[in-house]
């Protein structure tokens, strides 16, 4: 397999339910290897089921997908893939460094201090570095959420609503920040402009199935003139299948 393929994501025909409910119906798509795309649609259209699905933390009731040709269970797919799951919640009762080196342990990375100071650094965190994570605020949580997500240095960053809490100039830094990263970003947002600032490409869920795929050009392209996309999105995702 060439390089550039090791980190292809494709998912074919993947469902999942609950009960007797399809969170997610014969969903396929395939993302190569530096590619960014949003996964936008209402609440309850399967985003999350998705994201946990390519992490691997839930099983498919059918369907395939394949993470760089292997299974998401799998140890080499959980190094390459990095996840900031809805509501992250980092270990309460440990300060901010012992979360980062702890998983960073756990991750089993090479030099797990300078890592941490990297992170520290990275996402503004160094006056933390000491507190407990149960005394913090939530948005100050959600970076050192973020900062798990990347110490292993994923090449893929799966990422569930990324800047749920922070404040304007903390989303503003955190853009940047994911934006200086080299990797595949899959990343599911009700936030337009959070889309379109940190990926180019769009799938829209709505009750489990795929609704529309393509760029986000492609897609204020559908708009009238002048429309925002907010209005575009709500119209497509309302509209009947
Ligand atoms: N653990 C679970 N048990 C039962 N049903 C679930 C579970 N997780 C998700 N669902 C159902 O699956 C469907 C998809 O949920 P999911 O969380 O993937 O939606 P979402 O697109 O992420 O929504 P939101 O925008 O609200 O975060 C919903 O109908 C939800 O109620
Ligand atoms: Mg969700």
């Amino acid at each position: 397999m060439a390089e550039q393929e090791l980190c292809d994501l494709e998912v074919r025909d993947l469902s999942r339910t609950f009960g007797n409910t399809y969170a997610l119906k014969k969903v396929s798509f395939k993302i190569l290897q530096g590619e960014k795309f949003a996964l936008l649609g209402p609440n309850g259209a399967g985003k999350s089921t998705t994201l946990k699905l390519l992490t691997g933390l839930l099983k498919p009731t059918s369907g395939e997908i394949k993470i760089g040709g292997v299974d998401p269970s799998t140890k080499k797919a959980r190094t390459i893939m990095g996840y900031l799951p809805e509501d992250a919640s980092p270990y309460q009762m440990l300060s901010v460094r012992e979360n980062l080196e702890y998983i960073g342990a756990l991750r089993e990375i090479e030099n797990v201090k300078e890592t941490t100071d990297h992170l520290l650094d990275f996402f503004d965190l160094n006056e933390y570095e000491r507190s407990k994570v149960g005394k913090l605020s939530r948005g100050t949580t959600q970076k050192l959420a973020l900062a798990l997500a990347i110490i292993h240095k994923p090449k893929i960053l799966l990422l569930d609503e990324p800047l749920n809490y922070l404040d304007i100039p903390t989303q503003e830094k955190v853009i940047t920040r994911l934006n200086s990263l080299d990797v595949t970003v899959i990343v599911s947002t009700h936030i337009m402009s959070v889309a379109s600032r940190l990926t180019k490409n769009v799938i829209m869920l709505a009750r489990g199935v795929i609704r529309w795929e393509g760029s986000i050009d492609a897609l204020r392209a559908l708009g009238e003139a002048e429309e925002p996309i907010e209005s575009i999105v709500a119209r497509m995702m309302t509209s009947a299948p």
